[in-house]
């Protein structure tokens, strides 16, 4: 992957209908492949967010690498970074860190205080948070049968992203034909619902 390249990041209102639809599999793929990390969630709550533009994709040189779900906690004015997840071989190359950029314009421009992330301390992406300037604070137990410290990561909205997000236009990319992606088995969270209850 050249890292020369163009790193553009959208919200899922501004993308086409095929970009749209490409996120919607690689949002799938990503929860499916890495549970363990980002945690399971069902595709309605995808579409739920997606239709508020509250999933955010990140591409380079017009090829889809991740993405970010998260939500507004209008309350306590934070903003939620419930899931980030860059594909394998896009990882350490600053997509984590141009989405979390955009997501903290986004939180400045909505007038969130900070932004906050639950990370699981057994995680590599506990190091990612502390690089891209979170600070750690607080931890709960995990949900479920696994016993996992689970820490509250927070950064100063105002100071990650005081910047006016430019809207998205550069990526006019129609990378859901990529033969990149040529053989690659998306799994379905649906298909893996209805086994599950097998
Ligand atoms: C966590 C994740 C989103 C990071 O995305 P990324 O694109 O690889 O991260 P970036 O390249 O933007 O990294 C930004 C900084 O974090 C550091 N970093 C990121 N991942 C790291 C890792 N696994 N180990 C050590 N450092 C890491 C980078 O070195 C960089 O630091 P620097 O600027 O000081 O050099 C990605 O690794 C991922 O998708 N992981 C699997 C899913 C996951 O764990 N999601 C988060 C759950 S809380």
């Amino acid at each position: 992957m050249n890292t020369d390249l163009d790193i553009v990041v959208a919200s899922t209102n501004e993308l086409r209908t095929q970009q749209f639809d490409e996120l919607r599999k690689l949002w799938v793929h990503g929860v499916q492949a890495d549970t363990h990390a980002v945690g399971w969630l069902p595709t309605s709550v995808f579409d739920a967010r997606a239709a508020t533009g509250e999933v955010t994709a990140v591409y380079r040189d017009r090829e889809l690498v991740g993405w970010c779900l998260r939500g507004e906690s209008l309350t306590r004015k934070v903003l939620k970074i419930y899931q980030i997840w860059v594909r394998p071989d896009a990882r350490i190359l600053e997509h984590g860190r141009a989405l979390i950029a955009d997501v903290a314009k986004i939180a400045h421009g909505q007038k969130c205080s900070y932004l906050e992330a639950w990370v699981a301390e057994d995680l590599a992406a506990n190091v990612f948070w502390k690089a891209i300037g979170f600070t750690r604070t607080v931890w709960r137990w995990g949900r479920g049968r696994s016993l996992r410290k689970i820490w509250r990561w927070v950064m100063i909205a105002e100071k990650a992203g005081k910047e006016q997000r430019q809207p998205f236009a550069t990526c006019q990319g129609e990378s859901g034909n990529n033969p990149q992606w040529a053989g690659v088995e998306f799994y379905d969270a649906n298909e893996r619902r209805q086994s599950q209850h097998n």
